[in-house]
């Protein structure tokens, strides 16, 4: 692993922004999510040992993370983007998702034109930022938050009619019956990791191959499986 200078030798170093249920979340102080296991698979069929930071998504998407050297390469749902891709070197896809609204069960919001009048919920840097800043009404108030657990406390407390975020992670806060998703937008996003461009071609070539392998031995499904069905 000579050439790929990671930034602690033996050990493949990934931030992420935590909570983001089921990418990346905490149980019993442990990182834990499918970005979580499938980064240490990755990291294992490297004979690198794997290590998980937690840090603001805005610091993810600039690629500050990178240049500082705090970590080898992020894994956070991250969407590609033409934006992102000037800064950040992506990997090859790995999930792909789309965008969606989260409101109290019952509630009459099912369009974005439903939110006329209304707080939407988004959180900061992401693709759902961007989504309401170009499709909302303008008589809606978008309100940006650090974290999807600021975001959905929010909701709960009412400070906030509606969430726009990331399909499955909003689909997770559903499971009391209390909140539905109810409107899904075909975006198109794929998820994939990034790593610092220029300087990660061998980092990225070997995070690849290893993807695949993780796709061709079943190991991949297996996790996929776990995370996303119910
Ligand atoms: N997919 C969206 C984006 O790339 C949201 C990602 C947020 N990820 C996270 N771990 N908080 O902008």
């Amino acid at each position: 692993e000579s050439g790929l200078a990671l930034v602690n030798d033996g050990t493949l170093t990934v931030c992420s922004n935590i909570p983001f249920e089921p990418f990346e979340y905490v149980v019993d102080g442990e990182f834990t999510g499918f970005d979580v296991e499938l980064t240490r698979e990755i990291a294992t069929g490297m004979g690198l040992e794997h290590e998980m930071q937690n840090v603001g998504f805005d610091g993810l998407q600039s690629g500050t993370v990178l240049a500082a050297r705090q970590c080898d390469m992020i894994a956070a749902a991250m969407t590609v983007t033409d934006e992102r891709a000037e800064k950040l070197a992506f990997s090859d896809p790995y999930y792909d998702s789309l965008q969606s609204i989260l409101a109290p069960a019952g509630s009459s919001i099912a369009s974005l034109a439903d939110l006329d009048g209304k707080k939407i919920g988004v959180q900061q840097g992401t693709t759902g930022e961007s989504y309401a800043r170009d499709n909302a009404p303008e008589g809606a108030e978008i309100m940006s938050f650090q974290t999807d657990a600021e975001l959905f406390q929010s909701l709960q407390a009412g400070g906030i009619d509606a969430v726009l975020q990331d399909l499955p992670v909003n689909q997770d806060h559903t499971e009391d019956g209390k909140y539905a998703v109810t409107a899904t937008f075909e975006t198109g996003e794929v998820y994939a990791f990034a790593m610092k461009k220029d300087s990660s071609t061998e980092l990225a070539a070997k995070v690849n191959e290893q993807l695949a392998s993780l796709r061709e031995n079943g190991k991949y499904q297996e996790l996929y499986d776990k995370y996303f069905t119910e």
